[in-house]
């Protein structure tokens, strides 16, 4: 597909480079930009600008349809997930799309280059003069307040007229992406003694940290080794966070002392990535994700993947991520990523273009797995709000969200994890009858201040306060969802392990089992996620938008697998 992309564009800028007057229509604007960014005057007329162009697919509703087929339990074609070439058949834009929209570009002398498998990504590089004159656009330097880093943006961009229908929209423009890091909330030096531990922890022993042996005891995990080689995880990286060999080998000494502490991930790289080993180089993030994938999912192959800062995709390099994974013959069956946004962050357009991503890449049958975030109702990040604030990537219906839980008896919400209602996804059928009864136990409750016809996260919860990591040749405590997406992650591969070997398909995309089968986790019914001066939401009797469904019973899960 990559080679078709050049050639399309290649045959047209032999074509004539006479300019044919377009009429420009406004496509995409904002009034201001988002609260935390300033504008800074105009960007300089020469600097050029990475940008991307989202053709429209041809067929994405096709494509949801045929999602919902092979991952909904009572589907005839449940578990008939499809190949890389029968996804692409849906996402790539037609010819008469493409055609259109790189003969535009060649009449203004720009290449562009495809930079997704289906070809329905296009990036060009043109001067900031250029791209203002080509989208009647006003580039301008807008700083970021709290962090001082700048980015340069338009509140407005027009495409010609004769363009809608093919060119789905251009990025980056009206979205404004912070720094996308979703540390864990805490990172504490742990002075305690650190005791090596057998599998068979009591949830008492739990008090001062957690470790694996207190997830395999408490949700039943096996510390059994996995099989099948093909079915492995991917752990996300941004941020310049590197995950350290020794510091793992350290961790499974401690506290796996039942398995080889040589057992290891594997590396790839995307957008200048890397994998500096200096121990104080690690990032807590990778570490963490690392120590307790290989920590828990027992012999799962994981591959680390390294997001550099080259992206040039204007969403924290989740695109690239999306993209990369979509390109690969046999992608992971779970992804699981503890970095995210706010939804309000991104344009709605740029939101829903990653969520057809995650779409693209459950048909695959990978499971794609966020962390909820870590501010209660008030987003990704504790902050100041009057209404809630519904986080990214967890609104997207093809993603898992998994939240947080603390403590063992009962297990109980954690207060900073996030959750709540989308603003640009309605609620899924999946769920609209677990969201139709936590509105109604709702009442008049936060009234206002929440979408009661947006999709509703969390879906799924595990724990995640003191996890303990080495860091820097340290042990460290930390907190957030951040742990508990790891762990769900875990629990998931362990399950597909099984499910390979028994000659079964892997869970795929997991929303439709996990609601059709929310006996299959522990139902948290205390606790709640506070944030813009409330109470934030209640964990009850059922789903709720602080710990979802529940945590992983993985016997039950294994049963409603089939196995
Ligand atoms: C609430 O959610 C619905 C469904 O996604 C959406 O159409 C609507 O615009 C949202 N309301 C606000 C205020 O964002």
């Amino acid at each position: 597909m990559l080679t078709a992309g050049f050639l399309v564009v290649s045959l047209f800028a032999l074509a004539s480079s006479k300019p044919v007057a377009r009429s420009l229509q406004v496509h995409e604007t904002r009034a201001a930009p988002p609260s935390g960014f300033v504008r800074n005057g105009a960007a300089s007329s020469d600097t050029v600008l990475d940008l991307r162009l989202a053709l429209v697919k041809n067929n994405m509703d096709g494509l949801i349809e045929a999602l919902y087929d092979v991952s909904t339990p009572s589907s005839a074609k449940y578990g008939q997930h499809l190949t890389k070439e029968e996804v692409e058949a849906y996402v790539a834009p037609t010819a008469e799309s493409a055609d259109a929209v790189t003969s535009w570009l060649s009449e203004n002398g720009v290449t562009a280059k495809t930079v997704s498998p289906a070809g329905d990504w296009l990036a060009i590089s043109i001067p900031v003069s250029q791209a203002n004159e080509m989208f009647d656009a006003d580039f301008s330097v807008f700083t970021q307040t709290d962090s001082g880093s700048e980015s340069i943006r338009t509140l407005s961009y027009s495409i010609p007229a004769d363009l809608k229908g093919h060119l789905s929209f251009v990025h980056p423009t009206t979205t404004f992406a912070r720094a996308s890091a979703q540390l864990p909330v805490k990172a504490t030096k742990y002075t305690g003694s650190v005791k090596k531990r057998s599998t068979a922890a009591e949830p008492s022993a739990c008090d001062s940290y957690v470790d694996p042996a207190c997830l395999q005891a408490l949700y039943g995990i096996p510390t059994t080794p996995a099989t099948e080689s093909s079915n492995y995880i991917g752990v996300t990286g941004y941020d310049d966070e590197y995950a350290n060999q020794a510091a793992l080998e350290d961790f499974l000494s401690e506290f796996r002392t039942d398995i080889s502490d040589t057992t290891t991930f594997t590396v790839d790289e995307i957008d200048g990535g890397g994998n500096d080993q200096t121990q104080a180089d690690a990032g807590v993030e990778a570490n963490l994700d690392t120590q307790y994938t290989v920590g828990i999912a027992t012999d799962v192959p994981v591959v680390f993947l390294s997001v550099g800062e080259d992206s040039s995709d204007g969403v924290f390099g989740f695109l690239d991520t999306a993209n990369y994974f979509l390109n690969l013959d046999n992608p992971p069956s779970v992804i699981t990523t503890s970095y995210g946004s706010n939804e309000e962050d991104l344009s709605i357009s740029v939101a829903y273009s990653l969520c057809d991503a995650y779409a693209q890449l459950g048909a695959r049958g990978t499971s794609v797995l966020f962390a909820s975030g870590d501010g209660g109702v008030s987003g990704s990040q504790s902050s100041s709000c009057t209404d809630f604030v519904p986080t990214f990537p967890s609104g997207c219906p093809y993603v898992t969200s998994v939240g947080a839980t603390t403590d063992f008896s009962p297990e109980t919400a954690a207060d900073f994890s996030a959750g709540g209602f989308s603003n640009y996804w309605g609620t899924p059928s999946f769920q609209s009858s677990q969201v139709a009864n936590y509105l109604s136990y709702l009442g008049s409750t936060n009234s206002g201040l929440y979408n009661s016809s947006g999709r509703g996260y969390p879906d799924v919860s595990a724990q995640g306060v003191d996890f303990i990591i080495e860091y820097d040749e340290d042990w460290y405590t930390v907190d957030g969802t951040s742990c508990a997406s790891p762990t769900f992650a875990s629990v998931i591969a362990l399950v597909n392990d099984q499910l390979v070997a028994a000659g079964k398909s892997t869970l795929g995309w997991l929303n439709p089992f996990l609601y059709e089968n929310s006996g299959a986790l522990t139902d948290i019914t205390s606790g709640d996620n506070p944030g813009c001066n409330t109470n934030g939401f209640s964990a009850t009797t059922g789903w709720d938008p602080v710990t979802g469904l529940g945590t992983p019973i993985f016997s039950s899960l294994l049963s409603a697998a089939g196995l």
